[in-house]
Protein backbone atom coordinates (compact mmCIF):
# COMPACT_ATOMS: atom_id res chain seq x y z
CA UNK A 1 0.00 0.00 0.00
CA UNK A 2 1.49 3.63 -1.08
CA UNK A 3 0.28 5.97 1.48
CA UNK A 4 0.37 9.59 0.87
CA UNK A 5 1.09 12.24 2.94
CA UNK A 6 -1.93 13.39 4.62
CA UNK A 7 -2.55 16.86 6.22
CA UNK A 8 -4.30 16.09 9.25
CA UNK A 9 -5.39 19.90 10.38
CA UNK A 10 -9.02 20.67 8.97
CA UNK A 11 -9.77 23.79 10.32
CA UNK A 12 -13.22 24.45 10.10
CA UNK A 13 -14.19 20.84 10.07
CA UNK A 14 -16.87 20.76 12.85
CA UNK A 15 -18.74 23.42 10.74
CA UNK A 16 -19.42 21.00 7.80
CA UNK A 17 -22.42 18.76 7.61
CA UNK A 18 -21.45 15.18 7.58
CA UNK A 19 -21.84 14.45 4.15
CA UNK A 20 -18.87 17.72 3.72
CA UNK A 21 -16.89 16.17 6.31
CA UNK A 22 -16.66 12.84 4.47
CA UNK A 23 -15.84 13.92 1.42
CA UNK A 24 -12.97 16.17 2.69
CA UNK A 25 -11.26 13.33 4.80
CA UNK A 26 -11.80 11.63 1.53
CA UNK A 27 -9.95 13.69 -0.40
CA UNK A 28 -7.18 14.14 2.51
CA UNK A 29 -6.51 10.53 2.65
CA UNK A 30 -6.44 10.51 -1.16
CA UNK A 31 -9.41 7.92 -1.06
CA UNK A 32 -12.73 8.15 -3.40
CA UNK A 33 -16.18 8.84 -1.60
CA UNK A 34 -16.79 4.42 -2.71
CA UNK A 35 -13.62 3.43 -0.43
CA UNK A 36 -15.11 4.85 2.38
CA UNK A 37 -19.51 3.70 1.42
CA UNK A 38 -18.97 1.50 4.68
CA UNK A 39 -20.24 4.56 6.28
CA UNK A 40 -23.18 4.93 4.58
CA UNK A 41 -26.46 3.40 5.63
CA UNK A 42 -26.54 1.36 2.40
CA UNK A 43 -22.94 0.17 2.29
CA UNK A 44 -22.62 -0.63 6.16
CA UNK A 45 -22.85 -3.66 8.28
CA UNK A 46 -26.08 -5.63 7.61
CA UNK A 47 -28.61 -7.89 8.74
CA UNK A 48 -27.12 -10.73 7.08
CA UNK A 49 -23.43 -9.91 7.85
CA UNK A 50 -24.40 -9.59 11.69
CA UNK A 51 -26.23 -12.60 11.86
CA UNK A 52 -23.06 -14.18 10.76
CA UNK A 53 -20.65 -12.57 13.62
CA UNK A 54 -23.33 -13.89 16.85
CA UNK A 55 -26.02 -15.79 17.47
CA UNK A 56 -29.54 -14.94 18.42
CA UNK A 57 -29.41 -11.45 16.03
CA UNK A 58 -32.32 -9.79 16.04
CA UNK A 59 -31.45 -6.16 14.47
CA UNK A 60 -28.67 -3.61 14.51
CA UNK A 61 -27.46 -0.84 16.78
CA UNK A 62 -25.74 1.72 15.26
CA UNK A 63 -22.98 4.56 16.60
CA UNK A 64 -21.73 7.64 15.79
CA UNK A 65 -18.48 7.59 13.36
CA UNK A 66 -16.54 10.49 13.85
CA UNK A 67 -12.97 12.24 12.78
CA UNK A 68 -10.66 13.82 14.79
CA UNK A 69 -8.43 15.87 13.65
CA UNK A 70 -4.77 17.55 13.86
CA UNK A 71 -3.22 14.19 14.99
CA UNK A 72 0.36 13.93 14.15
CA UNK A 73 2.34 10.79 15.24
CA UNK A 74 5.67 9.75 14.30
CA UNK A 75 6.34 12.63 12.32
CA UNK A 76 2.88 11.66 10.07
CA UNK A 77 -0.16 12.87 10.01
CA UNK A 78 -3.38 11.10 10.48
CA UNK A 79 -7.24 11.07 10.52
CA UNK A 80 -8.33 9.11 13.39
CA UNK A 81 -11.64 7.65 12.95
CA UNK A 82 -13.53 7.02 16.78
CA UNK A 83 -16.56 5.56 17.28
CA UNK A 84 -18.35 6.97 20.86
CA UNK A 85 -21.55 7.94 22.24
CA UNK A 86 -19.87 10.28 24.48
CA UNK A 87 -20.21 14.56 23.55
CA UNK A 88 -17.18 16.09 23.92
CA UNK A 89 -14.61 12.43 23.09
CA UNK A 90 -13.57 13.60 19.32
CA UNK A 91 -13.76 17.42 20.38
CA UNK A 92 -11.34 17.21 23.44
CA UNK A 93 -8.66 14.50 21.22
CA UNK A 94 -8.81 17.06 18.12
CA UNK A 95 -7.90 20.30 20.26
CA UNK A 96 -5.20 17.83 22.60
CA UNK A 97 -3.45 16.89 19.48
CA UNK A 98 -3.86 20.68 17.97
CA UNK A 99 -1.68 21.83 21.53
CA UNK A 100 0.70 18.75 20.71
CA UNK A 101 1.49 19.84 17.27
CA UNK A 102 3.08 22.63 18.81
CA UNK A 103 5.41 20.68 19.95
CA UNK A 104 6.36 18.35 17.60
CA UNK A 105 3.35 15.82 17.88
CA UNK A 106 2.83 12.51 19.47
CA UNK A 107 6.27 9.80 19.60
CA UNK A 108 4.81 6.46 20.04
CA UNK A 109 6.34 2.74 19.99
CA UNK A 110 5.31 -0.74 20.94
CA UNK A 111 7.05 -3.60 21.49
CA UNK A 112 6.72 -7.22 18.91
CA UNK A 113 3.13 -7.70 18.82
CA UNK A 114 3.85 -10.69 21.28
CA UNK A 115 0.53 -12.45 22.68
CA UNK A 116 0.46 -14.75 26.33
CA UNK A 117 -1.40 -17.82 26.30
CA UNK A 118 -1.80 -19.67 29.23
CA UNK A 119 -1.79 -23.55 30.47
CA UNK A 120 -3.24 -24.29 33.73
CA UNK A 121 -1.59 -27.49 34.51
CA UNK A 122 -3.14 -29.01 37.65
CA UNK A 123 -1.76 -32.68 39.65
CA UNK A 124 1.45 -32.00 39.70
CA UNK A 125 3.69 -34.19 41.49
CA UNK A 126 6.86 -31.76 42.02
CA UNK A 127 6.22 -28.09 40.37
CA UNK A 128 10.20 -27.67 40.05
CA UNK A 129 10.64 -30.96 38.10
CA UNK A 130 7.75 -30.72 35.96
CA UNK A 131 9.28 -26.85 34.56
CA UNK A 132 12.99 -28.39 34.60
CA UNK A 133 11.55 -30.92 31.97
CA UNK A 134 9.46 -28.38 30.21
CA UNK A 135 12.23 -26.57 29.82
CA UNK A 136 14.51 -28.86 28.57
CA UNK A 137 11.46 -29.61 26.24
CA UNK A 138 11.25 -26.31 24.98
CA UNK A 139 12.55 -25.99 21.73
CA UNK A 140 10.28 -29.26 20.64
CA UNK A 141 7.20 -27.31 22.18
CA UNK A 142 7.78 -24.10 20.55
CA UNK A 143 8.36 -26.05 16.99
CA UNK A 144 4.92 -27.78 17.56
CA UNK A 145 3.02 -24.38 18.38
CA UNK A 146 4.31 -23.14 15.02
CA UNK A 147 3.43 -26.09 13.04
CA UNK A 148 -0.80 -24.73 13.92
CA UNK A 149 -0.17 -21.78 11.18
CA UNK A 150 2.76 -21.75 8.90
CA UNK A 151 1.30 -18.12 7.53
CA UNK A 152 2.18 -16.87 10.35
CA UNK A 153 5.45 -18.22 10.47
CA UNK A 154 6.40 -17.16 6.79
CA UNK A 155 5.00 -13.16 7.99
CA UNK A 156 7.70 -13.42 10.90
CA UNK A 157 5.36 -14.34 13.56
CA UNK A 158 4.92 -17.38 15.88
CA UNK A 159 6.27 -19.26 19.15
CA UNK A 160 8.91 -17.19 21.20
CA UNK A 161 9.37 -18.63 24.40
CA UNK A 162 7.48 -20.53 27.32
CA UNK A 163 7.78 -19.01 30.82
CA UNK A 164 6.20 -20.31 33.87
CA UNK A 165 4.42 -19.17 36.84
CA UNK A 166 4.30 -21.63 39.87
CA UNK A 167 1.50 -21.95 42.64
CA UNK A 168 2.32 -24.34 45.02
CA UNK A 169 -0.94 -22.93 47.63
CA UNK A 170 -4.40 -22.22 45.26
CA UNK A 171 -8.14 -23.50 46.48
CA UNK A 172 -7.75 -26.56 44.47
CA UNK A 173 -3.86 -27.29 45.51
CA UNK A 174 -0.63 -26.93 43.42
CA UNK A 175 -0.87 -24.97 40.09
CA UNK A 176 1.99 -24.95 37.17
CA UNK A 177 0.99 -22.14 34.79
CA UNK A 178 2.62 -22.58 31.67
CA UNK A 179 2.86 -19.10 29.53
CA UNK A 180 3.34 -19.38 25.63
CA UNK A 181 4.54 -16.16 24.10
CA UNK A 182 3.59 -15.64 20.28
CA UNK A 183 4.16 -13.44 17.95
CA UNK A 184 1.01 -12.73 16.29
CA UNK A 185 1.89 -9.92 13.83
CA UNK A 186 -0.96 -7.63 12.52
CA UNK A 187 -3.87 -10.23 13.95
CA UNK A 188 -5.38 -9.39 17.44
CA UNK A 189 -4.19 -13.14 17.57
CA UNK A 190 -6.55 -14.50 20.02
CA UNK A 191 -7.55 -17.32 17.92
CA UNK A 192 -3.95 -17.99 16.68
CA UNK A 193 -2.87 -18.38 19.90
CA UNK A 194 -5.69 -20.53 21.69
CA UNK A 195 -5.51 -22.94 18.88
CA UNK A 196 -1.46 -23.30 19.52
CA UNK A 197 -2.12 -24.00 23.40
CA UNK A 198 -4.66 -26.37 22.75
CA UNK A 199 -2.12 -28.16 20.07
CA UNK A 200 0.75 -28.28 22.81
CA UNK A 201 -1.46 -29.19 25.94
CA UNK A 202 -1.36 -32.90 25.57
CA UNK A 203 2.54 -32.61 25.04
CA UNK A 204 3.06 -30.91 28.10
CA UNK A 205 0.66 -33.03 29.86
CA UNK A 206 2.68 -36.05 29.16
CA UNK A 207 5.85 -34.47 30.03
CA UNK A 208 4.51 -33.00 33.37
CA UNK A 209 2.23 -36.56 33.75
CA UNK A 210 0.39 -33.04 35.30
CA UNK A 211 -3.47 -32.27 33.93
CA UNK A 212 -3.81 -29.22 31.61
CA UNK A 213 -7.13 -27.73 32.67
CA UNK A 214 -7.45 -24.08 31.20
CA UNK A 215 -6.09 -23.30 28.17
CA UNK A 216 -6.44 -19.52 26.99
CA UNK A 217 -4.77 -16.09 26.36
CA UNK A 218 -4.39 -13.98 28.64
CA UNK A 219 -5.75 -10.13 28.56
CA UNK A 220 -2.99 -8.39 30.53
CA UNK A 221 -0.78 -8.59 27.26
CA UNK A 222 2.26 -6.86 29.19
CA UNK A 223 4.62 -8.62 26.07
CA UNK A 224 2.51 -6.45 23.70
CA UNK A 225 3.00 -2.78 24.91
CA UNK A 226 2.03 0.63 23.36
CA UNK A 227 3.94 3.94 24.63
CA UNK A 228 2.69 7.46 23.59
CA UNK A 229 4.30 10.90 24.60
CA UNK A 230 3.99 14.52 24.04
CA UNK A 231 5.46 17.95 24.55
CA UNK A 232 3.97 20.87 24.96
CA UNK A 233 5.63 24.17 25.36
CA UNK A 234 4.07 26.04 28.49
CA UNK A 235 2.48 29.38 26.67
CA UNK A 236 0.15 26.77 24.04
CA UNK A 237 -1.27 26.01 26.96
CA UNK A 238 -2.68 29.73 27.90
CA UNK A 239 -6.29 30.32 27.89
CA UNK A 240 -9.15 32.86 29.30
CA UNK A 241 -7.52 33.83 31.86
CA UNK A 242 -4.91 30.94 32.73
CA UNK A 243 -1.68 31.01 32.15
CA UNK A 244 0.19 28.37 30.30
CA UNK A 245 2.05 27.59 33.91
CA UNK A 246 -1.24 27.56 35.74
CA UNK A 247 -2.30 24.67 33.48
CA UNK A 248 0.91 23.42 33.04
CA UNK A 249 0.89 22.45 36.67
CA UNK A 250 -2.64 22.31 37.27
CA UNK A 251 -2.48 19.24 35.22
CA UNK A 252 0.72 17.93 36.60
CA UNK A 253 -1.26 18.54 40.19
CA UNK A 254 -4.52 16.33 38.72
CA UNK A 255 -2.50 13.34 37.60
CA UNK A 256 -0.46 13.20 41.09
CA UNK A 257 -4.09 12.88 42.43
CA UNK A 258 -4.47 9.94 39.93
CA UNK A 259 -1.03 8.28 40.58
CA UNK A 260 -2.06 8.15 44.78
CA UNK A 261 -5.65 7.37 44.54
CA UNK A 262 -7.40 4.29 43.03
CA UNK A 263 -10.84 5.80 43.20
CA UNK A 264 -9.49 9.17 41.33
CA UNK A 265 -7.34 6.63 38.71
CA UNK A 266 -10.44 4.87 37.48
CA UNK A 267 -11.99 7.93 36.36
CA UNK A 268 -8.58 9.06 35.10
CA UNK A 269 -7.80 5.82 33.13
CA UNK A 270 -11.95 5.84 31.82
CA UNK A 271 -10.99 9.22 30.54
CA UNK A 272 -8.23 7.49 28.56
CA UNK A 273 -9.68 4.47 27.66
CA UNK A 274 -12.64 7.37 25.89
CA UNK A 275 -10.37 7.76 23.52
CA UNK A 276 -8.89 4.56 23.19
CA UNK A 277 -11.93 2.33 22.80
CA UNK A 278 -13.54 5.01 20.19
CA UNK A 279 -10.65 4.08 17.61
CA UNK A 280 -10.74 0.45 19.24
CA UNK A 281 -14.35 0.25 18.15
CA UNK A 282 -13.85 2.28 15.28
CA UNK A 283 -11.23 -0.30 13.22
CA UNK A 284 -13.72 -3.27 14.34
CA UNK A 285 -11.39 -4.48 17.22
CA UNK A 286 -11.92 -6.04 20.95
CA UNK A 287 -12.51 -3.17 23.19
CA UNK A 288 -12.97 -5.20 26.30
CA UNK A 289 -9.67 -6.90 25.53
CA UNK A 290 -8.39 -3.69 25.37
CA UNK A 291 -9.95 -2.33 28.84
CA UNK A 292 -9.43 -5.93 30.95
CA UNK A 293 -5.48 -5.15 29.47
CA UNK A 294 -5.60 -1.70 30.86
CA UNK A 295 -6.82 -1.90 33.87
CA UNK A 296 -4.96 -5.18 35.03
CA UNK A 297 -1.92 -2.84 33.86
CA UNK A 298 -2.65 0.54 35.65
CA UNK A 299 -2.62 -2.61 38.90
CA UNK A 300 1.14 -3.82 38.05
CA UNK A 301 2.32 -2.64 41.48
CA UNK A 302 -0.36 -4.24 43.38
CA UNK A 303 -2.34 -0.52 43.56
CA UNK A 304 -4.13 0.42 41.01
CA UNK A 305 -2.97 4.05 39.78
CA UNK A 306 -2.56 5.90 36.44
CA UNK A 307 -1.69 4.70 33.09
CA UNK A 308 -0.43 7.56 32.27
CA UNK A 309 2.03 10.07 33.63
CA UNK A 310 2.13 14.23 33.23
CA UNK A 311 5.54 16.13 34.41
CA UNK A 312 7.39 19.63 33.80
CA UNK A 313 10.38 19.56 31.26
CA UNK A 314 13.65 21.80 32.75
CA UNK A 315 12.74 23.98 29.53
CA UNK A 316 8.84 24.55 31.32
CA UNK A 317 7.22 22.47 28.99
CA UNK A 318 4.24 19.83 29.75
CA UNK A 319 5.11 16.69 29.09
CA UNK A 320 3.51 13.20 29.23
CA UNK A 321 3.50 10.12 28.67
CA UNK A 322 1.12 6.97 28.56
CA UNK A 323 1.79 3.25 28.52
CA UNK A 324 -0.45 0.02 28.36
CA UNK A 325 -0.99 -3.80 26.48
CA UNK A 326 -3.22 -2.86 23.47
CA UNK A 327 -3.52 -6.11 21.62
CA UNK A 328 -5.57 -4.32 18.24
CA UNK A 329 -5.36 -6.25 14.90
CA UNK A 330 -5.77 -4.88 11.10
CA UNK A 331 -6.63 -8.78 9.89
CA UNK A 332 -8.70 -10.67 11.08
CA UNK A 333 -12.26 -10.60 12.96
CA UNK A 334 -14.22 -7.72 12.87
CA UNK A 335 -11.64 -5.29 11.32
CA UNK A 336 -12.44 -6.95 7.88
CA UNK A 337 -16.00 -7.95 7.85
CA UNK A 338 -17.54 -4.58 9.55
CA UNK A 339 -17.75 -2.38 6.50
CA UNK A 340 -17.37 0.42 8.50
CA UNK A 341 -14.17 -1.01 10.58
CA UNK A 342 -12.66 -1.33 6.66
CA UNK A 343 -13.56 2.22 6.04
CA UNK A 344 -11.66 3.33 9.37
CA UNK A 345 -8.69 1.40 8.48
CA UNK A 346 -8.58 3.15 4.95
CA UNK A 347 -8.36 6.46 6.69
CA UNK A 348 -5.94 5.48 9.31
CA UNK A 349 -3.30 4.56 6.31
CA UNK A 350 -1.79 1.83 9.02
CA UNK A 351 0.46 -0.84 7.35
CA UNK A 352 0.59 -2.83 10.72
CA UNK A 353 -0.97 -3.31 13.63
CA UNK A 354 1.61 -1.99 15.44
CA UNK A 355 1.54 1.61 13.58
CA UNK A 356 -2.56 1.25 14.81
CA UNK A 357 -1.37 0.56 18.51
CA UNK A 358 0.74 3.71 18.32
CA UNK A 359 -1.72 5.80 16.55
CA UNK A 360 -4.20 4.52 19.36
CA UNK A 361 -1.78 5.22 22.63
CA UNK A 362 -1.73 8.72 20.97
CA UNK A 363 -5.49 9.36 21.12
CA UNK A 364 -5.03 7.88 24.85
CA UNK A 365 -3.07 9.99 25.95
CA UNK A 366 -4.81 13.01 23.96
CA UNK A 367 -7.77 12.26 25.46
CA UNK A 368 -6.55 12.24 29.07
CA UNK A 369 -4.88 15.59 28.55
CA UNK A 370 -8.14 17.17 27.31
CA UNK A 371 -9.50 15.92 30.94
CA UNK A 372 -7.07 17.06 32.57
CA UNK A 373 -6.49 20.63 31.36
CA UNK A 374 -10.66 20.70 31.51
CA UNK A 375 -10.87 19.67 35.15
CA UNK A 376 -7.68 21.97 36.22
CA UNK A 377 -8.99 24.71 35.32
CA UNK A 378 -12.59 25.87 34.27
CA UNK A 379 -14.33 21.80 35.43
CA UNK A 380 -15.67 19.67 33.09
CA UNK A 381 -19.07 20.97 32.65
CA UNK A 382 -18.78 23.70 30.89
CA UNK A 383 -17.72 22.18 27.50
CA UNK A 384 -19.88 19.40 27.94
CA UNK A 385 -22.72 21.48 28.64
CA UNK A 386 -23.59 22.51 24.90
CA UNK A 387 -23.27 19.01 23.69
CA UNK A 388 -25.12 17.34 26.19
CA UNK A 389 -28.05 19.99 25.33
CA UNK A 390 -28.44 19.32 21.90
CA UNK A 391 -28.42 15.28 22.62
CA UNK A 392 -31.62 16.23 24.80
CA UNK A 393 -32.85 18.23 22.28
CA UNK A 394 -33.06 15.69 19.82
CA UNK A 395 -33.83 13.26 21.84
CA UNK A 396 -37.03 15.50 23.22
CA UNK A 397 -37.71 15.21 19.26
CA UNK A 398 -36.10 18.72 17.93
CA UNK A 399 -35.17 18.84 14.24
CA UNK A 400 -31.73 18.79 13.49
CA UNK A 401 -31.85 21.93 12.03
CA UNK A 402 -33.03 23.25 15.02
CA UNK A 403 -31.11 21.11 17.40
CA UNK A 404 -28.21 23.93 17.79
CA UNK A 405 -30.48 26.63 18.32
CA UNK A 406 -32.72 25.03 21.40
CA UNK A 407 -29.27 23.90 23.10
CA UNK A 408 -27.36 27.13 22.81
CA UNK A 409 -30.82 28.50 24.71
CA UNK A 410 -30.77 25.52 26.84
CA UNK A 411 -27.49 26.39 28.27
CA UNK A 412 -28.26 29.81 28.50
CA UNK A 413 -30.65 29.18 31.30
CA UNK A 414 -29.28 26.19 32.87
CA UNK A 415 -32.17 24.30 31.92
CA UNK A 416 -31.23 20.68 30.26
CA UNK A 417 -34.22 19.16 30.52
CA UNK A 418 -36.42 17.87 27.59
CA UNK A 419 -39.48 19.83 28.60
CA UNK A 420 -37.72 23.03 28.18
CA UNK A 421 -36.08 21.70 24.88
CA UNK A 422 -40.26 21.25 23.55
CA UNK A 423 -41.22 24.12 24.95
CA UNK A 424 -38.35 26.17 23.49
CA UNK A 425 -38.78 23.84 19.86
CA UNK A 426 -42.21 25.14 19.99
CA UNK A 427 -41.53 28.98 20.87
CA UNK A 428 -38.91 28.93 17.66
CA UNK A 429 -41.75 27.57 15.29
CA UNK A 430 -44.03 29.93 16.10
CA UNK A 431 -42.08 32.34 16.12
CA UNK A 432 -40.79 31.72 12.69
CA UNK A 433 -44.45 30.67 11.02
CA UNK A 434 -45.35 34.62 12.38
CA UNK A 435 -42.51 36.03 10.47
CA UNK A 436 -43.04 33.07 7.06
C1 LIG B 1 -15.60 11.38 31.38
O1 LIG B 1 -16.08 10.46 30.43
C2 LIG B 1 -14.10 11.23 31.58
C3 LIG B 1 -13.49 12.06 32.71
O2 LIG B 1 -14.18 11.80 33.93
C4 LIG B 1 -12.05 11.67 32.81
C5 LIG B 1 -11.32 12.26 34.01
O3 LIG B 1 -11.96 12.59 35.01
O4 LIG B 1 -10.09 12.35 33.92
C6 LIG B 1 -13.65 13.53 32.45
Amino acid sequence: MNRKNVDSRLSGFYSLTPGERLKLAAERASLSVEDLNGLFAEGTLTLEQADLMIENTIGLMTMPFGLAVNFRVNQRDVLVPMVVEEPSVVAGASFMAKLARSGGGFEASTSEPVMIGQIQLLDIPDLSIAQEILVENKERILKQADECDSTLQKLGGGARDLQFRSFPESPVGPMLIVHLLYDVRDAMGANSINTALEKIAPEIESLTGGRAHLRILSNLADQRLARASCRIPADTLAFNNYSGEQVRDGIIEAWAFAEVDPYRAATHNKGIMNGIDAVVLATGNDWRAAEAGAHAYAARSGRYSSLSRWWKEKNGSLAGSLELPLALGIIGGATRVNPAAKAALALLQVKTARELAEITAAVGLAQNLAALRALATEGIQRGHMSLHARQIAVAAGVPADLASKVAHQMVEEQDLTPERARQLLESFQNSSSEHA
